[in-house]
């Protein structure tokens, strides 16, 4: 009975040392990781330990401090055996057990973190078939508010943690920013922040010019001000479920872009009978365009200066269009609600027509127009191919998607869930170049800010501050339109006139 519980208690302390190595063994495991051993300064550390241990060892001098610091312990008698050791003994000692803590001591932090983020994942109660728990590897601090979490995943896929979003930012107390698969899929990314953007970004909270020519407000992200030079995307698409601010942003884009830049020359389609582009009527370098019929000739025009200057860039030899040295205007088409423009119809033949040759058109254009400075800016509430043909979608550059209230939409604007995870703010969308998907609020500008923009824009063309080259490329058979004018006037000084 006695041996059985000697036995017993024999097994427990085993266990005990059993499960302390382990602990050991993980923790060093995380400060083993955090070495950099290729660094320079991690030899001299290395190096530095070791003269110290020498120094230290070298004297027995250390024994006479254990002596004074520990009495009891280190009595005379212990400390006459102690002497007899070499001294190499007591050098390598303090080594080792310097490099034994030394792993632990680094890991630790890692490791605790680690193990409290373990413990926010358990809380989903994710498994894989097989019964396996998704494994925190690792956690990474991107900056002070934004970390990367890494999970092992083995037969879990990210859109199975996208069903639990809602709680596991509530178990990690973070805003859970993205979630996919990392390059081995094997693992899954997590991206967290615990900062929330503003719900409100005004125009004028924005730092007070974009310096390079071309370029506009995006509006403001985690990582701070987003602005875009429009002759690299070359062509935009304004995407987001009705309300979401899709014009509004449309039109600080233009004001921005009109700030921004000298040279320019905006075709401005709203076929909701001008309502929303009405203010921008005024300026010498803007032509809005109401009706479907117009908007066709528009295009046929613009395309036709596409042409040209594609014959000019051949015969002087040159890649693309520099408004300055060419004497050409960056051309910015813009349509604000694309799908009254592109969705096509069968009950009016007309009709029908006009969208077949806008669509037609505009994909030609898309196609071609980054060499010859001409940009498009698409803004819609649906994107499908009825709307915006997929060729045209393929050579947009940049996107920027509010709110989308299916995860179709969200899907066919960005290829994610994103736009249909965004929160209910007004102005919050997600600007999408290349793989890059960034949360911003977009800047608000008040229909009186536009106005007062404008007007200052409009006094800047008075004064000649800023120009543009002309002509306007025309808009035939349209009787009346104060804009033939313009078509005419090959320099700012009747762009003047008629501004007068
Ligand atoms: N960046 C913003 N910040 C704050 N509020 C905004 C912002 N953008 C838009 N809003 C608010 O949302 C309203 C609707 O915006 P907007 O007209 O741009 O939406 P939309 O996406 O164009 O809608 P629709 O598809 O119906 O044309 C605005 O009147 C404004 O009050
Ligand atoms: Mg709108």
């Amino acid at each position: 009975m006695k041996k059985q519980n000697s036995n017993q208690a024999a097994e427990k302390l085993f266990l005990a040392f059993g499960k302390l190595f382990q602990l050991y063994f993980s923790i060093s495991h995380y400060g083993l990781k955090r070495i950099k051993f290729k660094s320079m300064q991690t030899w001299f550390y290395l190096f530095f330990f070791t003269m110290s241990c020498f120094t230290a060892t070298y004297n027995y001098d250390f024994l006479i401090l254990f002596h004074k610091l520990m009495p009891f312990w280190f009595t005379d008698g212990v400390l006459e055996l102690l002497v007899k050791v070499p001294w190499l003994t007591y050098f390598f000692l303090f080594l080792s057990s310097g490099i034994v803590l030394i792993f632990p001591a680094l890991g630790l932090r890692e490791y605790k973190k680690i193990k409290s983020y373990q413990k926010d994942f358990d809380f989903l109660s994710i498994k894989a078939g097989n019964g396996v728990a998704p494994k925190v590897v690792q956690v990474i601090e991107l900056d002070e508010y934004k970390s990367r979490v890494i999970v092992k995943s083995e037969g879990i896929g990210a859109d199975r943690y996208e069903t639990k979003i809602n709680d596991l930012t509530s178990a990690l107390g973070q805003i859970v920013e993205e979630i996919k698969p990392c390059k081995n899929p094997k693992y899954t990314q997590f991206n967290l922040t615990k900062k929330r953007l503003a719900e409100k970004v005004s125009y004028y909270e924005l730092p007070e010019e974009n310096e390079k020519p071309y370029s506009f407000s995006i509006g403001e992200s985690l990582g701070g001000y987003l602005s875009q030079d429009i002759s690299s995307l070359p062509h935009m698409l304004i995407a987001g479920t009705t309300g979401g601010g899709k014009s509004v942003f449309f039109k600080q884009t233009l004001i921005s872009l009109l700030k921004s830049s000298d040279n320019l020359q905006l075709y401005l389609l709203d076929l909701k009978k001008g309502v929303e582009m009405r203010p921008f009527e005024d300026l010498p370098n803007v032509q809005v365009i109401k009706t479907e019929k117009d908007a066709v000739t528009v295009l046929k025009n613009l395309k036709t200066e596409m042409d040209r200057r594609f014959n000019y860039l051949e015969k002087n030899k040159l890649k693309e269009i520099d408004p300055v040295r060419d004497k050409m205007d960056k051309i910015i088409i813009g349509v604000d609600e694309a799908s009254v423009l592109y969705t096509k119809t069968k009950t009016n033949s007309a009709k029908k027509k006009f969208i077949e040759e806008a669509r037609e058109l505009t994909d030609e254009l898309s196609k071609l127009s980054r060499a010859a400075g001409i940009h498009l800016i698409l803004a819609t509430q649906k994107v499908t191919k009825e709307t915006i043909d997929t060729k045209v979608q393929e050579n947009i550059g940049g996107r920027m998607c509010f709110r989308m209230n299916t995860l179709q939409g969200s899907m066919t604007v960005l290829g994610n869930k994103m736009a249909l995870n965004l929160p209910d703010v007004k102005g919050r969308g997600i600007w999408a170049t290349g793989n890059k998907f960034i949360e911003v609020q977009a800047p608000f500008l008040s229909e009186d800010e536009l106005e007062s923009e404008l007007s200052l824009i409009a006094k800047n063309f008075e004064e000649k501050e800023k120009t543009f080259h002309g002509p306007m490329v025309s808009l035939e058979k349209v009787e009346g339109d104060k804009k033939k004018v313009i078509r005419k006037a090959s320099s700012n000084e009747k762009a003047k006139e008629m501004m007068n």
